[in-house]
């Protein structure tokens, strides 16, 4: 690989007062093309509410059928633990690049790393706005050891962050297995054993019309939980974008593309992008839940034999999907279709 340190948006933008020319988008996918619908906003559900379960499980399905996007509020995570985890993420992208580098290195499988763009910067001559730190989550003893030991605290915050996290997943997934009116143990084991989080870090960009964060896609898990703190973030509906707005200790999940399937199309695995700003630098963590490369991703069984519809989509391994299918961007569900 070139050189890493000296790739990362954050180690050239400050002394840039332009945007390069591997990082400006064609007009047809710059922002602004689109309009952005600002009175529109997706859904936000209370997870707080105490005898209205049944109405929470509606709202929820609503969301997911109608954006595959919502805000969760009174959801269980401790709001210190949120705002700590913010603060850590947020150090370690003020880190040195020498020091990202080197603190993201430690698995020669590269369970943990650190990446700008998207995942493959040499191949694409397009770039995006932003650097990532990844790593794997699930089983924490297996993978912990791996992570940044800078800032000193990230191991022990993050750590605990994970596994409230991927707690509040899987009751949102057993909600959504209720409201599906299927068996409310589906998600659990293989099909949700193998979560990563993904820390964006999106720094100010001189001009922002020009350039994207993320480009437009759908995410390749079962749901994606996100905490931000700063606008960027956008979903595509019905010809619009819809920016969402982030609320103070609300966490803001998304169907991906493996519920789609699962659900057999009825929960949308929604488009959605990231634009830049000029003034602040943004950084996000997005928890994905996905299954092990080996399970089998398929329309639920429950769903065609209780309904009388036909099953939408191939059964695929997860590892085929990821390898196969995900990288083929727009055309994906085409190509996994019966
Ligand atoms: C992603 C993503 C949104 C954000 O990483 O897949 O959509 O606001 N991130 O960082
Ligand atoms: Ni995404």
């Amino acid at each position: 690989m070139e050189n890493l340190e000296q790739m990362l948006v954050s180690s050239w933008c400050d002394v840039q007062s332009t945007v390069p020319n591997s990082y400006v988008h064609p007009p047809e996918n710059r922002p602004g093309k689109f309009i952005v619908a600002s009175s529109r906003a997706i859904p936000v559900v209370d997870l707080g509410g105490h005898d209205q379960a049944n109405s929470t499980v509606q709202q929820i399905l609503k969301a997911c059928e109608e954006y595959g996007f919502f805000q969760v509020i009174n959801h269980g995570v401790s709001e210190d633990l949120m705002e700590e985890s913010m603060n850590v993420f947020k150090e370690f992208h003020g880190m040195p690049s020498m020091e990202k580098v080197r603190e993201c290195s430690k698995d020669p499988n590269r369970s943990c790393k650190l990446y700008t763009s998207g995942e493959n910067y040499t191949k694409d001559s397009l770039h995006y706005w932003k650097d990532a730190l990844t790593h794997h989550c699930h089983p924490l003893d297996k993978y912990m050891k791996y992570w940044p030991e800078k800032p000193t605290r990230y191991r022990e915050i993050v750590g605990k962050y994970t596994i409230e996290v991927g707690k509040l997943g899987l009751q949102i997934l057993k909600m959504l297995c209720e409201g599906l009116g299927i068996s409310t143990e589906y998600f659990n084991g293989s099909l949700s054993e193998n979560p990563v989080l993904l820390v964006n870090h999106y720094p100010p960009c001189p001009d922002p019309s020009l350039t994207l964060g993320v480009g437009k896609h759908r995410d390749p898990s079962l749901i994606t939980i996100l905490l931000q703190d700063e606008d960027g973030l956008q979903v595509f509906k019905d010809g619009e974008w819809i920016s969402i707005q982030p609320i103070t200790n609300a966490f803001v999940v998304n169907v991906g593309l493996v519920l789609q399937i699962i659900s057999n199309g009825r929960l949308l695995g929604a488009e959605h992008r990231v634009v830049t700003n000029s003034s602040i630098a943004r950084t996000t963590a997005a928890y994905f839940i996905y299954p092990s490369n080996e399970s089998f991703i398929e329309p639920s069984k429950e769903l065609i034999i209780n309904g009388s519809n036909q099953p939408l989509y191939k059964s695929i391994s997860f590892g085929d999907f990821r390898g196969n299918f995900f990288y083929k961007g727009p055309k994906v569900e085409l190509d996994l279709q019966k």
